[in-house]
């Protein structure tokens, strides 16, 4: 089992390969993640590149097969940046491991998430320049990363639909909040896919491929999906399940923290809402009191409708115990779901139940 322990600012769930995210206080702090509090999510090596050798390969079903430099990149295509934040599929896992135990992943809480303004250049402006073939359904993305499953490199790979990778929203990014990416988070050049798992955000990008068929490695076909809670690995159809891609609804309280004891009082609540599939957070609202009674809490920060947003309200406890909770409404009318257990799912993917913490109030 995986050891977690807290840096002053980092929960790290796994030293080699690095999995780690920001307490829940850094997490809260800046709407904009600063990189070296961006949580960290790695499957195998982080791969040593030259910037001066690298090239970035498009094949598949195109007419034009091209080979990029970073200079190609930069030069012979327009640049845009835009704010989106990344999930991992695993947030929020932790509570799922309280009903049931799930095997060989880590125990990720608030932390799989983070939010940046990214730069980099529209994949759709490189696959206009390839001519897609009308036969291309899926674009596959390739990392350079060595990732070792029962004894061989499985490397890391990913694909989206072709209609997903022609929205204006899809990035070839090199930059980070204004910086070049650091080597764990991709350098010198990455995939975003705002609105989707993070899964689908290839890091150390090495190859692009239009093709029919989604991408056949492990962390598409294999990894990555969702099953009802009745399924156990054993029994569990890979081929027919649902392999990810938007990210759900989504709110959770950071401050307090759960368990936590405070005086009697005023208090401020804070927390982030985010959702997928480019829709918008319509509403948040808290209950003191296990989720029999609800009010509307503040939005305070927002970015686009890519990034999560920042909550608060100042609620006041009288002494006794407490249970605060959080959920959020979207632009569609859809609302969190309550039952933590209906969540439950043998990989501990995409847990985005009403989100709970208890307190004790002196
Ligand atoms: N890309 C490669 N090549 N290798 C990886 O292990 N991890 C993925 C994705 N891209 C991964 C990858 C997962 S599961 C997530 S959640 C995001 O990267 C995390 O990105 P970050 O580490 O920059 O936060």
């Amino acid at each position: 089992m995986v050891s977690i322990y807290r840096r002053s600012s980092m929960i790290v769930h796994q030293e080699q390969p690095l999995n780690a995210g920001p307490t829940p206080d850094i997490l809260r702090q800046a709407i904009t993640t600063p990189q070296e509090h961006f949580f960290v999510r790695t499957h195998g090596t982080v791969p040593n590149i030259d910037p001066a050798d690298y090239r970035l390969t498009v094949t598949g079903l195109l007419s034009t097969p091209l080979q990029l430099t970073l200079d190609d990149l930069h030069q012979n295509f327009p640049i845009v940046e835009i704010s989106a934040t990344l999930q991992c599929a695993g947030l929020r896992r932790d509570e799922l491991l309280a009903i049931a135990p799930i095997e060989d992943e880590l125990p990720w809480g608030l932390e799989a998430i983070s939010n940046a303004t990214w730069r980099g250049v529209p994949l759709r402006a490189v696959l206009e320049a390839v001519e897609v073939d009308s036969q291309a359904e899926h674009v596959e993305f390739c990392g350079l990363d060595s990732v070792q499953k029962g004894g061989r490199d499985v490397g890391f790979g990913a694909s989206i639909p072709l209609a997903k990778a022609l929205s204006e929203e899809v990035l070839l990014a090199y930059e980070m909040n204004g910086e070049p990416l650091t080597p764990t988070h991709g350098f010198p050049l990455r995939v975003i896919v705002p609105g989707y798992i993070g899964a689908r955000s290839v890091k150390w990008l090495g190859a692009i491929k239009l093709q029919r068929y989604p991408s056949t490695n492990h962390f598409q076909s294999r990894a990555y999906k969702l099953f009802p809670p009745h399924v156990q690995a054993p029994t569990a159809d890979w081929e027919s399940a649902r392999a990810l891609t938007d990210l759900p609804l989504n709110s959770v309280i950071c401050q307090p923290h759960m368990d936590e004891v405070l005086p009697s009082g005023p208090t401020i609540v804070r927390g982030y809402a985010l959702t997928g599939a480019g829709h918008t957070i319509q509403r948040v609202e808290l209950s003191c009191d296990g989720g029999t009674s609800w009010t509307p809490a503040s939005i305070v920060a927002r970015q686009s409708s890519w990034s999560w947003c920042f909550w608060e309200s100042t609620v006041h406890l009288h002494s006794g115990r407490h249970q605060l909770v959080v959920r959020a409404t979207d632009c569609s009318d859809y609302a969190q779901p309550a039952d933590l257990a209906q969540q439950w799912n043998f990989k501990g993917y995409l847990n985005h139940a009403w989100h709970r913490v208890n307190l004790r109030v002196l």
